[in-house]
């Protein structure tokens, strides 16, 4: 059964500026893409979604079932992981930067090497394993990230522009990732942010976009493709919560139920 994310009534400041206006979604099998201007608030709403940034309200809230949130304890936290550009490669063998988390996580010696094993030849990187991972090229060291992510298996993955500053061969190989991730019948709910539209459409199951701090339209990708016209002219205001889709302006739901969401967290 696939780990949701909810969020709502989401609002982030800093200082005098108020970055995310109420921001309520709910995220459900498949990817999801964030799209959105620079500077429009994609990671920040992404890093309070890790539980690594504490909106200035709102909630998070994360679900099996319909309305019975997890406890945002550690074991919760285990199973969300964010991979962020340029995110943390330390100066050791590549193969050491993916079994460090495991070894964090205490997973046994024969696990985490298969683990690894399979997450580096699943990036194209095995061969380069011995390698210092300082040495990686920018598009291999976003690779080595996303290994060290799919090690974890983690239920929520949460990709921050995961091909920013990364070259097209990269970016199609990291794409190529995605989708094959998202095929697999363990897959994780992903949730990535990007600026690039065209990767949103080839990649994403649903995309939404954040306008002047809120999420101002939801959608299908096939709804988008065809619809796109209309879908700009939905107002911010459109009630999105739980997820799902709009067809001529009618929500049909999805995703997870938002309405237990207050009870949790404290
Ligand atoms: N920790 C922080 N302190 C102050 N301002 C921040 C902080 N994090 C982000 N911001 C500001 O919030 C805005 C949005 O940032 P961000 O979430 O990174 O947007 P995006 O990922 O869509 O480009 C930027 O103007 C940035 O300067
Ligand atoms: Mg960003």
């Amino acid at each position: 059964m696939n780990l949701k994310l909810g969020i709502k009534d989401i609002t982030k400041s800093y200082g005098k500026h108020q970055l995310l206006k109420g921001c309520t979604y709910g995220f459900g099998k498949g990817v999801t893409a964030i799209i959105g201007p620079n500077g429009c608030g994609k990671s920040s709403l992404l890093r309070i979604c890790a539980y690594l940034d504490t909106p200035t309200s709102g909630r998070v809230a994360y679900f099996y079932t319909k309305d019975k949130a997890q406890t945002p304890d550690i074991n919760l936290m285990r199973k969300i992981t964010l991979v962020l550009p340029k995110g943390g490669i330390f100066d050791a063998s590549t193969w050491s930067n993916v079994m460090f988390g495991l070894r964090v996580r205490r997973v046994s010696w024969i696990e985490r090497k298969r683990r690894a094993r399979e997450a580096l030849e699943a990036v194209g990187l095995y061969e380069k394993r011995k390698q210092n991972a300082l040495g990686l090229s920018s598009g291999e060291s976003q690779r080595l990230a996303l290994a060290r992510a799919l090690a974890l298996e983690p239920q929520v993955l949460l990709l921050d522009e995961p091909t920013a500053s990364v070259d097209d061969e990269n970016t199609a190989i990291i794409e190529r990732l995605i989708l094959q991730l998202k095929d697999r019948n363990d897959a994780p709910t992903i949730v990535m942010t990007t600026h690039d539209r065209g990767q949103a459409e080839r990649l994403a199951d649903k995309i939404i976009t954040i306008k002047q701090g809120k999420i101002a339209t939801a959608g299908s990708v096939s709804m988008y493709e065809s619809r796109r016209e209309e879908e700009q002219t939905l107002s911010p205001e459109d009630d999105i919560s739980g997820g799902g889709f709009f067809v001529d302006k009618k929500f049909f739901g999805g995703g997870v139920n938002l309405k237990d969401i207050d009870k949790i967290g404290d």
